[in-house]
């Protein structure tokens, strides 16, 4: 739990001196500290700064890491994934690479669906196992805190099923796990052509369960036409937060219906997709400060198109970046890819990248107190890389650079 990191050659802080999340240009400002020493005490950091000031006398049997071939960055933030399902869909895949669209492919039965029937006949040990793999991986690929959505059960035995899954993953798993009950994420094929009363069941039954368990910290809603309207959503919203939930919303994905303009009129933490977000969305989200966040692996994994990152961060909108990684939309939970496409496809540079994964990221839970940026009281969540600079990361990509990730001040070596 103790531990001392000396002669970092490159300590990117992401330092936010109190502000819960960057923007603007602020986005670009990483605090880097060129040789830097960091003192990590109870998982906590204690002393960040130039090697040549760190002046304190440490007990000898301190665990060190000379790091002076390595490069320092907060762990990533991954606020936005599915990550716990059975079943895979690289058929759904195949077809779209010749021509059919995510939308043609749900209407067959495919889609979300198809994924909802592999994961309710699936145990919750198999889908722990199934789970357990992305999350190991994930560790070693920089990611030390991950959101993770229910919302492949749709029902009150299945979503709960999930839930306890990923609850449970929490407790077993080094990684930090932030859950989110998702059960508007599709009408099931038991409400069909009666999704209100669905409503009703998550409104009534779900959510003051899910509550009273403590098994969720955010509730998300999939408001899109064919799911679930903005009045729907607004409903669910209403009694989640009335019942001590956060608002995650996935807003203005396929089709523009003042989705996030509602996540700004909740208050929702954040905001997610926005390729089809418009001026009164993205003016709603700059007044409410709810965090938008852009998930440019969809848009690549899909073929469509992309979310106006640079238009929001020149709007001052506090922008994070996720993976979504779900059997979908984005088969993929690695962040520097993410941030690769971001800078290739949204045009955002690479300061803004690690930003938006990183203290954005946080905010985008509620979170950025407590991690999501290297300063002296917070988690210690580091990891080190074996690249010559930070811009490196998303410069060579499809490679995992990681060379140790420290969690909570425990570090493992890759
Ligand atoms: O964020 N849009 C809704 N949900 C996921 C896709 C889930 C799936 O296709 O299984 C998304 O893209």
């Amino acid at each position: 739990m103790n531990l001392l990191i000396k002669n970092i050659k490159q300590l990117v802080t992401v330092r936010s001196n109190g502000n819960p999340y960057k923007s603007g240009n602020d986005m670009r400002d990483l605090g880097i500290i060129e040789n830097a020493t960091v003192l990590i005490e109870n998982g906590l950091f204690k002393w960040i700064g130039r090697s040549s000031e760190f002046t304190q006398t440490v007990d000898d049997t301190i665990d060190t890491i000379d790091a002076s071939d390595l490069v320092g960055l907060p762990g990533f933030v991954d606020s936005h994934t599915h990550l716990l399902f059975a079943g895979t869909r690289e058929d759904e895949f195949a077809l779209r690479v010749e021509g059919k669209t995510y939308q043609e492919i749900a209407q067959v039965g495919g889609g979300i669906l198809s994924t909802v029937r592999a994961t309710r006949a699936a145990t919750k040990k198999d889908l722990k196992k199934l789970a357990r793999r992305h999350i190991d991986t994930m560790l070693t690929e920089g990611t030390t805190t991950v959101e993770i959505k229910s919302g492949y059960g749709l029902s009150e035995k299945d979503e709960i099923k999930i839930l306890d899954a990923i609850n449970d993953l929490g407790e077993e798993c080094l990684i930090d796990i932030v859950p989110t009950f998702l059960g508007a994420h599709a009408v099931p094929p038991e409400f069909k052509n009666n999704a209100d009363a669905y409503v009703d069941l998550i409104c009534k039954r779900m959510l003051p369960y899910i509550a009273q368990r403590k098994l969720a910290i955010c509730c998300d809603a999939f408001c899109e036409r064919e799911y679930f309207s903005v009045e729907q959503c607004r409903k669910i919203f209403t009694t989640a937060q009335l019942l001590g939930l956060r608002i995650k919303i996935h807003a203005d994905q396929l089709t523009q219906i003042g989705a996030s303009k509602l996540a700004a009129e909740m208050g929702a933490l954040s905001a997610d997709h926005l390729e089809q977000i418009d001026d009164a969305g993205m003016i709603a989200l700059k007044q409410s400060g709810t965090i938008a966040t852009v998930l440019p692996g969809v848009s690549f994994f899909l073929h469509c198109n992309y979310p106006p990152a640079r238009k929001m961060i020149e709007a001052g909108i506090p922008l994070a970046i996720a993976s979504n990684f779900n059997p979908g939309s984005c088969m993929s939970f690695s962040m520097p890819m993410m941030m690769t496409i971001a800078c290739t496809q949204l045009s955002m540079t690479p300061e803004e990248a690690i930003t938006a994964s990183t203290l954005n990221g946080a905010a985008a839970l509620g979170l950025s107190e407590k991690i999501g940026s290297i300063e002296v009281g917070k988690q210690a969540d580091i990891v080190l890389y074996d690249i010559p600079g930070y811009r490196y990361l998303a410069y060579h990509f499809g490679t995992n650079h990681v060379a140790k990730v420290i969690k909570h001040g425990t570090y493992f070596d890759f």
